[in-house]
This record gives structure tokens, C-alpha cells and sequence, in this order.
């Protein structure tokens, strides 16, 4: 394998013929002209694009498209979504439109508090260090950042609280100051990072000029400075409810609307009691959630790790929807953490990230928190239907029939052929190549 030091600084023309002479096969100019094909015409806006990460060599296409029909308490809304696989935006506005009909979904914020800490060892009397604290480092700490934490305070956020906690039972001489924090319409990341180093630089001068303290005590060594992604204090609900009767009937499984409720509910507690059917229950929840999460340029790792540390919150890995079904009521509701932003970050750099915004009615950090957790419970009931009644493939599969036909290098008239023979047949990959062969092998001329 091929080594190469200084590659960042390489124009993009030598960064591909590099990376075609040594690890491709084809002919680096048709790889440069394959890759230039995927860059954006106008040169500014591809300076952009190259500009918002490292060693850029092309942009990577996805598919950006909308679910409508998303009645979100009493508004509705078309939801920018993108995602690669094919059947989510088709389960999602499915989802939007059947509950559209049913009242809606609606949505509640529950906090938005977001949480950074200073980790740092420190070796001495516990209770001085609590002491000084208490009553004159944690005021001096917060005096210390004023300048960075000033113009979130004017925009109604900042920092709300500072901690010092003890954790030496978890690793000797280990302390932390916690900082919880009202980031506002931000996803306040850099905020965030901002103020926790600066906390530890002045907690170091502080100790270290302090009179109390004496020989050791005067050193604290800062491990790290860092928001925590887990962000169980920025939580939403969101939730869909109906008279039984109301949900209609499912004949494709010959399931009446009681019937459905039992077996949907059914579904979604052994989500939540077993944790291999959890994880591809929240992997549908996050199909929607990610979705919006990428179109609106926020940070869908962040909101993924979040969201699956929330899920092993009770020592297990659980579902994150639950549906009751109480007298002749059916409820489905999420609760989840999601620390997004509408101002900040790639919202409103990356074109279609802020253009998204505008689609949903440029909303603050806490209405998209609504339509996201929406979205992941419109995607979760569109999947624990499918899979009670009809079975996921069925959908899946036809979704992913173009896919298929495109692979054998199917034309237009052949996928639309193909897309009305398979309208009431099973979808499979050899389905698919055994119907392109026939088709082909009929219209092939005779000999
Ligand atoms: C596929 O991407 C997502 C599902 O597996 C989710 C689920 O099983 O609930 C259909």
C-alpha cells in the first residue's frame, strides 16, 4: 500500500491522479473526469462544498426528496428528507398521511438543556476543594467566561448551572465540573467547547494562586474539556392518538382494527423488552429521524449516539416509541433527545440545508425538534405495520425494484414494464433478472 505524506496540501487534479495511480485501476484522467462530474457547475458554490470538510475530491450525491402531508399540532408540513434507502420517504409520508387523517401528531418539548464537562485530576482534601468551591471558585469560574457566555445570555441562553463532582470512586484523584447550558436556537457545540476550556484554564490558575491550597493541591491536571453528546435533558415527545375503531381495517392481513392494535402494541413491547428487536426498531425510527437530522445540515452522529444512549438509560437497550392501548384508545408516542440547531453550523451555509428550513417555515431549534420526533414516529408506524401485517418486503421491495433494474442495466422501457408486471408479484433479485431476461429474450429478433 502506498504512503504519502503532505496529500492535504495537494491541489484536487494531483490528489485524484495520486489516488487512481496507486489504488484504482481505470485511467486517472477518466477518473478525474468521472469525479468532475459529480462537482457542482457554479465554481463558488463548489468552493463551498469543498470548503466544509478535508481532502474534498467530488460531492457525493444523495437522494434529497419531501414527505407532505405532516400535521404536526394542528399545522401542516412538507418534510425535506435525505436518505439513501429507498423506502423510508415513501413509509414516512405514508405514516403523515394516515395520521393526517386521524388528528395529526402532536408534539411537546421537554427540556433543552445541554450538558459539557471539565475532566481533571486533582490530589488532596475533597471537602477543601468542595468548600472553596462552594463558596468562592465556582462564582470566580463563572466571572472568568462572562466574555464568551455574554451574547447567548442576551439571546435568552447561556450557562444555567456549574457542578463540581467527585468521581474518584471511578478513577483515582478524578474529579469533574459539569456545566449545563441554554443554548437557544444553536446546536451550541463550538458554544459549548468554548466555555468548558476556558473553565478549565481558569479552574488551573485559580487553584493554583489559591492560598488555601498547598504543595499537590495546587495542580490540576485537565484531562479534556468537552460537551457530552448525552443529552437526556433535551428531550421531546411526540405522539399520535386514536379511538381503536378509528385505525381502520387491514385486509391485506385480514387484521380488524382491534385485532391491528393488539398485534401493532403487541410489536413495539417486545421492542422495548427485547434488545435485538430494539435496535432494528430505533434503526426505523432513526430511518426518519437522520433523514430530516441530514437535510436540515445538523449533526445526525450527535443525534445516533444520543439517542441510543437514551435507549440503554434503564440498564437495557429499549425501544424509544411505546404504544398503550387503554379502553377503546390507541396511543403511540416517542420520547427522545434531540440537541439540533436552526441557526449555526451547515444550517444556513449549506444551500440546501437552509432551503430545507425554508420548507418547514424556518423554525427554531424547538419546533424542528417536534417535526424530527414526529418524523421518526410517522417512519416507526409506517414499519411496525408493514411488519404486522403485510410483511416489510413487500414495500421494501418494490421501492427497491428500480434499484434492482438499474443493476442489470435496465432502460426506461424496461423498468416501466417491469414496474407494472411486478405491481402484484413478489419482488426479488432473481425475480427481477429472470423477468429482464424474458422480456429481452422476447424482443431479440428471430433467427
Ligand atoms: C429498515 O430500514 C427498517 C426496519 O427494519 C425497521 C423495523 O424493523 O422496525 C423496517
Amino acid at each position: 500500500m502506498s504512503k504519502i505524506k503532505g496529500f492535504s496540501k495537494l491541489s484536487k487534479t494531483e490528489k485524484i491522479t495520486w489516488l487512481a495511480k496507486h489504488f484504482l485501476t481505470s485511467n486517472p484522467l477518466d477518473i478525474a473526469r468521472e469525479f468532475s462530474s459529480y462537482m457542482h457547475s457554479n465554481a463558488e458554490m463548489q468552493k463551498l462544498f469543498d470548503g466544509i470538510s478535508e481532502n474534498t475530491l467530488t460531492n457525493f450525491y444523495l437522494p434529497y426528496g419531501v414527505a407532505p402531508n405532516f400535521v404536526i399540532n394542528g399545522r401542516t408540513y412538507v418534510v425535506p428528507m435525505v436518505i439513501e434507502e429507498s423506502s423510508v420517504v415513501a413509509a414516512a409520508a405514508a405514516g403523515a398521511k394516515y395520521w393526517s387523517d386521524r388528528g395529526g401528531f402532536q408534539a411537546e418539548v421537554i427540556s433543552t438543556t445541554k450538558v459539557g464537562h471539565v475532566h481533571f485530576l486533582w490530589r488532596g482534601d475533597a471537602d477543601k476543594l468542595f468548600h472553596i468551591f462552594d463558596t468562592e471558585l465556582k462564582d470566580a469560574l463563572i466571572a472568568e467566561v462572562q466574555h464568551l457566555t455574554a451574547n447567548m445570555e442576551a439571546r435568552g441562553g447561556g450557562l444555567k448551572s456549574l457542578e463540581l463532582i467527585d468521581c474518584t470512586e471511578l478513577e483515582p484523584e478524578y474529579f469533574q465540573l459539569k456545566a449545563t447550558f441554554e443554548t437557544m436556537d444553536a446546536m451550541g457545540a463550538n458554544f459549548i467547547n468554548s466555555v468548558l476550556e476556558a473553565f478549565a484554564e481558569a479552574l488551573t490558575e485559580e487553584v493554583k494562586s489559591h492560598k488555601a491550597f498547598t504543595g499537590a493541591e495546587k495542580h490540576v491536571e485537565v484531562v479534556m474539556s468537552i460537551l457530552s453528546n448525552f443529552t437526556p435533558e433535551c428531550l421531546v415527545k411526540a405522539w399520535v392518538s386514536c379511538k381503536v375503531s378509528e385505525l381502520g381495517a387491514f385486509p391485506e392481513a385480514q387484521l380488524n382494527a382491534q385485532q391491528f392494535a393488539r398485534k401493532f402494541s403487541t410489536a413495539v413491547r417486545i421492542a422495548k423488552a427485547d434488545p435485538y428487536r430494539a435496535t432494528t426498531h430505533n434503526k426505523g425510527i432513526f430511518n426518519g429521524i437522520d433523514a430530516v437530522v441530514l437535510a436540515t445540515g445538523n449533526d445526525f452522529r450527535a443525534i445516533e449516539a444520543c439517542g441510543h444512549a437514551f435507549a440503554a438509560r434503564n440498564g437495557r437497550y429499549e425501544s424509544l416509541s411505546e404504544c398503550v392501548v387503554e379502553g377503546d384508545t390507541f396511543t403511540f408516542s416517542i420520547t427522545v433527545p434531540l440537541a439540533v440547531g436552526t441557526v449555526g453550523g451547515l444550517t444556513k451555509l449549506h444551500p440546501l440545508a437552509k432551503r430545507s428550513l425554508e420548507i418547514l417555515g424556518n423554525p427554531g431549534a424547538k419546533e424542528l425538534m417536534m417535526i424530527i420526533a414526529s418524523v421518526g414516529l410517522a417512519q416507526n408506524f409506517s414499519a411496525v405495520r408493514a411488519l404486522v401485517t403485510s410483511g416489510i418486503q413487500k414495500g421494501h421491495m418494490k421501492m427497491h425494484l428500480t434499484n434492482i433494474l438499474r443493476h442489470f442495466g435496465a432502460s426506461d422501457i424496461e423498468i416501466q414494464s417491469a414496474t407494472t408486471y411486478f405491481a402484484d408479484k413478489t419482488v426479488s433479485f432473481s425475480n427481477v433478472r429472470e423477468y429482464l431476461q424474458n422480456y429481452r429474450a422476447n424482443l431479440a429478433p428471430e433467427k
